[in-house]
């Protein structure tokens, strides 16, 4: 069989690995990818993931059986859709679907619908109703952009002079391209990402992760794409998934196919865990990056398998992903100036040695003169494996220290609150 994956980050080098351990044993082709990717599948860098016509011209020349979309851009532009229409087997939301992740302000509504607990909020249409409402509200408070905005589009403002500031952001400048911003409460707790695969009917939870979204270590500075994750997280056992399932992830599912729109994917809520409960921050309607990259590698079960089984309406009916008992630790390397930024073109050394250690997937890589250069904010996930968290963070750690380009950035802290929690149980 061919499988097509789409995408060019190490959310999508992960899901290329994860597929090649399938007993389908397919042929991998991956569009565009990046130069990592080119060494496990047949790359395509002209193919843009969002590019709908080329993807669908290629999955039909190439005869694609299974297409699979790593980000959220080609899924709001009905990628899903074409591909399906065009007869190629697609995993991920339609475009009607896509609109979890594609409009804060239908999420809300439909949580709202759905008895899904989430931060109370207030959609602000125009720069003089937000100023309004500042005057208003409590603080600290949390501004969003309604839209795609690679979560950076999240503003946490301590007083009304930071949030006045926010909407200079959003408004004047459309830093984050938005028409509308949502102010919601601020909610304290701990986060969580729950994966998990839909098939328009059934709920089938992934592992859970956690992610390092800001730059620097004690979660200081700007929200980046993710510095960090790890998988599973101490103290979400299976019962304590399977609650938060029930609070969520079904309510949703049975709201959308209520709606005519049924989900089909992955549905990743994040969450905060509350001192009265989970409740969602977020929902995206695809893997995350780097969750992914601590997730898959400790999956057991056929990808393959589950992603044709989600698309099929109730095709999930009676399966389970399992997972290793393994413990996994991802540490993103980012370029210099990111995530305001990117350096571009800086040579990497030591990957082949990192390789021995880890599992290295690539986000923001290129192939210039035999050797392989920076070309994005996140270049590249070092993911360690080990029987504690402890033993997965040091490989992690050791295997990131033998890779170098000039002005790499890298948290110090994924996972030591994981460390912390295990060796203190
Ligand atoms: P988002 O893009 O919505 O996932 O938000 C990015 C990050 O901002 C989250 O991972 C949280 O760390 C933080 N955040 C978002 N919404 C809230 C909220 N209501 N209360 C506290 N923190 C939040
Ligand atoms: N790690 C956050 C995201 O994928 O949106």
């Amino acid at each position: 069989m061919k499988a097509l994956v789409v995408g060019s980050g190490g959310r999508e080098h992960a899901i290329v690995r994860a597929l090649a351990r399938s007993a389908a044993a397919p042929e991998i082709l991956c569009a565009p990818g990046n130069a990592g990717i080119a060494a496990d599948a047949e790359v395509f860098p002209e193919v843009a993931a969002d590019d709908v016509p080329a993807l669908v011209a290629l999955a039909t020349e190439r005869g694609v059986d299974l297409a699979v979309i790593g980000p959220e851009a080609a899924l709001v532009v009905g990628a899903v859709d074409a591909l399906e229409a065009a007869g190629i087997p697609a995993f991920g939301p339609t475009e009607a679907a896509a609109e979890l992740e594609g409009s804060k302000a239908f999420a809300k509504e439909l949580m709202a619908a759905a008895g899904v607990p989430t931060a109370a909020h207030v959609l602000l249409r125009t720069h003089e109703e937000a100023v309004a409402a500042l005057a208003r509200t409590e603080y600290p408070t949390v501004l969003k952009a309604d839209g795609l905005a690679a979560g950076k589009g999240v503003i946490l403002c301590a007083d009304e002079a930071e949030a006045r500031g926010a909407l200079d952001v959003y408004f004047t400048e459309r830093r984050f391209g938005a028409t509308a911003v949502v102010m919601e409460e601020f909610l304290e707790g701990e986060e969580l990402s729950l994966l998990a695969l839909c098939d328009g009917e059934n709920v089938v939870p992934l592992s859970p992760a956690q992610d390092y979204k800001r730059i620097f270590d004690g979660d200081e500075g700007p929200n980046t794409g993710g510095m960090g994750s790890y998988s599973p997280v101490p103290g979400f056992d299976a019962a304590t998934i399977e609650e938060i399932v029930a609070q969520v992830h079904r309510p949703v599912v049975a709201a959308m196919a209520e709606r005519g729109t049924p989900f089909h994917g992955v549905l990743y809520a994040g969450l905060m865990i509350c001192a009265d409960g989970p409740k969602v921050i977020e929902f995206n309607v695809r893997f995350g990056d780097p969750e992914t990259q601590a997730v898959l590698p400790r999956l057991r079960s056929d990808l393959v398998d589950l992603f044709r089984a989600a698309r099929e309406p109730g095709g999930l009916a009676g399966m389970t992903a399992e997972f290793d008992d393994d413990w996994a630790v991802t540490v993103v390397l980012a370029s210099a100036g990111y995530p305001e930024s990117s350096s571009k073109g800086d040579v990497i050394s030591g990957l082949d040695a990192a390789a021995e250690l880890a599992e290295v997937t690539h986000a923001g890589t290129a192939a210039a003169d035999g050797e392989i250069v920076t070309a994005g904010g996140r270049v590249l996930n070092v993911t360690g494996l080990g029987p504690d968290p402890a033993a997965a963070r040091e490989r992690a750690y050791d295997a990131a220290g033998r890779i170098s380009f000039a002005g790499m950035q890298i948290r110090g802290d994924i996972a030591a609150r994981a460390v912390e929690r295990v060796a203190n149980h």
